[in-house]
């Protein structure tokens, strides 16, 4: 499976930062062919990102949107509003949402329903918190995200889903989680996934991690074939980091 990197900026870059990281990166695209690269700024940047990345092949997601076509939802976003600048992947359920903004797992399933039904690409996130893992509870909480935001969809989706792995005390840290985690995460991934579609047949979603990731150990995860790229915070907020780090993806992936 080819690998993606999506850039997550977080609350990082105005629309003219924005358009002069894109109008560089595009520049360098061609050594960056055979990944699926993808920038997430924040809504204020989207048109500015868009119009720099025009004409190359490098996507925009958004890092959050709201499950309601239009209403009174002070500070929302909606599916068209995202359209409308050619988003086409969407971030749910970050951990600094579900943690910081009290974002629960029906809320998060809501907004992946949405996604998929607007034809958005969810990178849908879980992790676990540190104590979660300190309590040997991590299986059990990447199980209960997962069928919250899964359970009863149409396996058929399953194929246009994106699972972020990033354990919330590996996020910003500069403590990235070890492959062997990252390995053993994917695996309950598809565990899970297997057991809600109980039989029927439906392709696998690709799984990323995240996490700290950076060019010197990002290619200890692509290297593994369970993992299909990468969700990256504070490396991606520059060029010269964010290219280093989708080549060392590329050649640890061999693509
Ligand atoms: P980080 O963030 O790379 O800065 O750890 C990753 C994320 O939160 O998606």
């Amino acid at each position: 499976m080819g690998l993606i990197i999506a850039a997550n900026w977080k609350m990082h870059k105005t629309a003219s930062e924005a358009a002069a990281f894109c109008r560089e990166l595009k520049q360098r695209e061609k050594d960056l062919r055979g990944v699926e690269i993808l920038i997430c700024p924040p809504f204020t940047a989207l048109a500015a990102a868009a119009a720099a990345l025009d004409g190359s092949g490098i996507k925009l997601g958004a890092q959050n949107m709201f499950w309601e076509e239009q209403g009174a939802y002070t500070g929302e976003i909606s599916p068209a509003m995202l359209k409308e600048f050619g988003v086409s992947h969407v971030i749910i359920g970050h951990s600094e949402r579900r943690h910081i903004l009290g974002e629960d797992d029906a809320a998060v399933r809501r907004k992946l329903e949405t996604a998929l039904n607007h034809g958005f690409t969810p990178l849908l996130c879980i992790g676990e918190r540190e104590e979660e893992r300190n309590r040997g509870e991590t299986s059990d909480v990447l199980e209960r995200q997962l069928r919250a935001a899964l359970e009863g969809l149409n396996p058929g989706v399953l194929k246009d889903l994106v699972v972020a792995y990033e354990p919330v005390w590996a996020i910003g840290t500069g403590r990235a989680a070890s492959p062997t985690d990252a390995d053993s995460a994917a695996g309950l991934v598809r565990q899970v996934v297997e057991k809600l579609l109980a039989g029927e047949s439906a392709s696998a979603p690709r799984i990323q991690y995240g996490g700290s990731v950076n060019a010197s150990n990002i290619g200890s995860f692509t290297a593994l074939s369970s993992i299909s790229g990468a969700l990256v915070g504070g490396a991606s907020l520059e060029v010269d980091s964010f290219t280093a780090l989708i080549l060392a993806a590329k050649e640890a992936a061999g693509c």
